[in-house]
């Protein structure tokens, strides 16, 4: 049954690939960056479905409550957003006025990171896993004030999980910085992050698919 909707799904997809482009969906090997992030996102979904954790790109409205916690008065200090996916998050950091010298994306799916170096191109893109989240950013670590993850704690081996935290609480503590998450988890529960988090911000977003809280931590280690 399962088996029988993924090769359903996989069949709209490639159809509406077929017909975006206007060609065979089969016969096409080149890039996804003709094609709207949805349907980008949904094939990332079908492939990859523990590392996405949702069906859905965050909506336009989660992604401006992300943003609306950060404040742009910093001007040297930079954002690092980790699982970018599309780049909706991205695109409402921008939006919001983070300059894009002053905002990192790490993405672990190649096929997104190649779609969001060419839809913004002047944002520093590092196709690489969270997990060696510090050797990835280089020089770039020492001024970080704000990570922004949309990774899927919930479906990624636990073993992962708290490696990326621990590169987290390292950055944040360190930096004096914010960490924003956001989850399907309306619960307010914290399970994978240390005890010196304190949260100092929520909010729930119920226009999203799924709705999704919003949590803000600060480090007081
Ligand atoms: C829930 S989706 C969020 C996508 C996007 N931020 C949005 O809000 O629409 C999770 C994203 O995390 C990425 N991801 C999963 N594991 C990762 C890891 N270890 N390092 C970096 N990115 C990862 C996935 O490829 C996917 O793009």
């Amino acid at each position: 049954m399962i088996q029988r909707n993924i090769v359903k799904a996989k069949t709209f997809i490639n159809d509406s690939v077929s017909r975006v482009r206007g060609t065979d969906a089969s016969s096409v090997k080149s890039s996804n960056q003709s094609l709207p992030g949805w349907i980008v996102f949904a094939k990332e979904v079908i492939r990859n479905p523990k590392t996405m954790g949702t069906a859905c790109e965050s909506s336009p409205r989660l992604a401006k409550a992300i943003a609306d916690f950060i404040s742009v008065d910093n001007k040297s200090g930079c954002v690092v957003e980790l699982g970018s996916g599309t780049g909706r998050v991205t695109e409402a950091l921008l939006q919001h006025g983070i300059a894009p010298e002053n905002l990192i994306s790490v993405e672990l799916s190649t096929a997104f990171a190649d779609f969001l170096k060419h839809k913004f191109p002047q944002v520093r893109i590092v196709n690489g896993d969270a997990f060696h989240l510090t050797d990835l950013l280089g020089q770039d670590s020492n001024r970080v004030n704000t990570i922004v993850c949309g990774l899927p704690f919930r479906t990624l081996p636990h073993m992962q999980v708290h490696g990326i935290v621990k590169q987290i609480d390292d950055l944040i503590s360190n930096n004096n910085g914010i960490y924003i998450q956001f989850t399907y988890d309306l619960s307010g529960s914290s399970p994978f992050l240390p005890h010196h988090f304190k949260r100092i911000d929520h909010k729930i977003i119920w226009r999203n698919i799924p709705p999704a809280r919003i949590n803000v931590y600060r480090s007081e280690k």
